[in-house]
């Protein structure tokens, strides 16, 4: 089979490169790619938001399956696509994709199900948000409710602080209209583990708990940055917040999206923090992580390949997910 693979970071080297180590792969492709997957797969320079085009060039290449590496595609609807024309194609929907592409959309399915998050409130007026945070000093973070390249968020420590973020967001436009809403929320305390599973829309298998080292300077300092590595399994996922957050978050957000009539199909991606009181979400991502991707596809010592067939076709309960 050939396989097309959506990316140009260290995870869609890390998918090339456990892909290419699989049985009855004929080719991989890696559209755009990057050095890396270039020494795995063959690079081919498409753009990943032209969804005329891939199916093009899926269709002309016979590709098997297509696997959507970053968020962008996926929010773009490229699984609807693709399926439209029955191809194979890895991911959720563009609506199932929203509990990424939108943190006022994820927030309000947290608490619609009583999934454990931080408190939140969402706004489309700068006045009223403003008046919001004078009084209730818990708002200390402030996001942009679509997409901002993993830059939309303000984890800020004083009022004037929460303030300037709103004026940013919602005045000066920062990340255009992804700051047409904004969610204010509470700030939470604890270390952050990165908690992935597979999902087929009914169930839920996990793969190994990661954590990223987030700041961009030696000694966990500076800005929050795309990653500068990854490992696991994360110490601080023990056997007992494993199953919590199976029990109380993934599972009962696959089966929340289900009731929503827009099942889950796909890599659910959750961001905890571990708090005095338990997990709580911080965010959901509908992909695997970039670079979580490297530790956990280097673990995973079931087939790859297999796993996301299962999932596609609904039959995850028949597949092993192990690692190592
Ligand atoms: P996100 O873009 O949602 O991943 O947020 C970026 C980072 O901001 C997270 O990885 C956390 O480090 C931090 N963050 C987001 N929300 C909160 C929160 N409610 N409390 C504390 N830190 C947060
Ligand atoms: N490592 C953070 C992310 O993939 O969003």
């Amino acid at each position: 089979m050939k396989v097309l693979i959506l990316g140009s970071g260290g995870r869609e080297h890390a998918l090339a490169w456990k892909i290419s180590r699989e049985t009855n792969i004929e080719k991989i492709y890696c559209a755009p790619g990057n050095a890396g997957t270039y020494n795995v797969a063959e690079n081919v320079n498409l753009d990943i938001m032209d969804n005329d085009l891939l199916i093009d060039f899926v269709k002309e290449n016979s590709i098997g399956l297509t696997i959507v590496g970053p968020e962008a595609p996926l929010v773009n609807g490229i699984i609807d696509e693709f399926e439209k024309n029955n191809l194979k194609i890895f991911g959720p929907k563009k609506y199932a994709a929203m509990l990424e592409g939108s943190k006022v959309f994820s927030k309000k399915i947290m608490q619609k199900y009583g999934i454990p998050t931080s408190r939140g409130e969402v706004f489309s007026d700068i006045e009223l948000a403003i008046e919001f945070v004078k009084s209730n000093p818990w708002a200390r973070v402030v996001k942009a409710d679509g997409l901002a390249a993993g830059k939309g968020v303000y984890v800020c420590d004083d009022e004037n602080e929460v303030i300037n973020a709103i004026t940013e967001i919602m005045q000066n436009k920062k990340f255009g209209d992804a700051g047409n809403k904004i969610l204010l929320e509470e700030k939470l305390v604890g270390e952050e583990a990165s908690f992935l599973v597979f999902s087929d829309g009914k169930i839920v298998k996990p793969m190994v708990s990661t954590q990223d080292h987030k700041a961009v300077y030696v000694g966990d300092k500076g800005p929050n940055t795309g990653g500068m590595g990854a490992y696991g399994p994360a110490p601080v996922i023990t056997k007992e917040l494993h199953n919590y957050a199976m029990e109380k978050i993934m599972l009962p957000t696959i089966n929340a999206m289900a009731s929503e009539g827009t099942p889950y199909v796909g890599i659910l991606y959750g961001g905890l923090m571990i708090t005095k009181d338990g997990p709580k979400v911080i965010e959901f991502n509908c992909r695997f992580g970039d670079p979580e991707a490297q530790p956990i596809l280097t673990l995973l010592k079931s087939n790859l390949i297999d796993i996301i067939k299962s999932c596609i076709d609904g039959t995850l309960d028949m597949q092993d997910v192990v690692f190592d």
